[in-house]
């Protein structure tokens, strides 16, 4: 569903963002939509219960590891009465996920840039007209751009998502209405999905590993 829902929405905002560019810059648009699905891919299947990200911890477990471990799921995650979460817990949860988002992040374009890369040079050597217009995308840059993308804007777009506007506003507001509570959900994560496709064009051309092309 996840994947399905990403490759229509992620595609819309390219457009939105390429418009007449969108065929001259369709490497880019490929290499993007191959590595937001791969990054999808893992942070649905990582989480899944045949892997545990947050295993019961060792009792060898050094204290960074502690305290990792004693930090919320969500910087604004709302404490069960009598337990409570610390500022520094909450910031915890930030750097968490932001360095598990980089990893994934950096993972995937590494994946999907390498595999775009590997279609350009394929047409490349039975399309001669396509040789000299065709460019590599930067393999190195992109994912590193990618991972420190993830792990800032996805990040912080999703900590709000899920625990401010799901968890504090929308949970509330419809606990007994469950079909109009997952309907705003899914609303409102394919509407951080745009936003997030349109964001992460205007930063790959800002930090130039995506130029525009005139
Ligand atoms: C942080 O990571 C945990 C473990 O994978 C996950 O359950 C949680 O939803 C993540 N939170 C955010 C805000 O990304």
């Amino acid at each position: 569903m996840e994947c399905g829902v990403g490759i229509f929405t992620k595609t819309a905002a390219e457009w939105e963002r390429r418009r007449e560019n969108f065929m001259k810059e369709l490497d880019f648009v490929f290499a993007d939509a191959v590595m937001a699905i791969i990054a999808d891919f893992m942070l649905v299947w990582l989480p899944a219960p045949t892997v545990s990200l947050r295993p019961p911890l060792a009792v060898t477990a050094g204290p960074i590891a502690k305290f990792f471990h004693r930090c919320p799921d969500n910087a604004f995650q709302v404490a069960l009465s009598g337990t409570s979460y610390s500022l520094l817990q909450r910031i915890g949860a930030i750097v968490r996920n932001g360095s598990k988002l980089f990893v994934v992040g950096t993972t995937a374009s590494l994946v999907g840039t390498g595999v775009t890369n590997a279609l350009i040079n394929a047409r490349k050597a039975v399309d001669k007209n396509f040789a000299g217009e065709a460019e590599e995308v930067p393999l190195i840059e992109t994912s590193v751009a990618y991972g420190v993308y993830m792990a800032v804007s996805s990040n912080l777009r999703y900590q709000i998502v899920a625990g401010v506007i799901e968890q504090r506003i929308l949970e509330p507001l419809l606990h007994n209405q469950k079909l109009w509570l997952s309907a705003l959900c899914f609303a409102v994560r394919t509407g951080n999905t745009f936003l997030g496709s349109l964001l992460w064009v205007d930063y790959a051309r800002w930090t130039g590993v995506q130029k525009i092309r005139d």
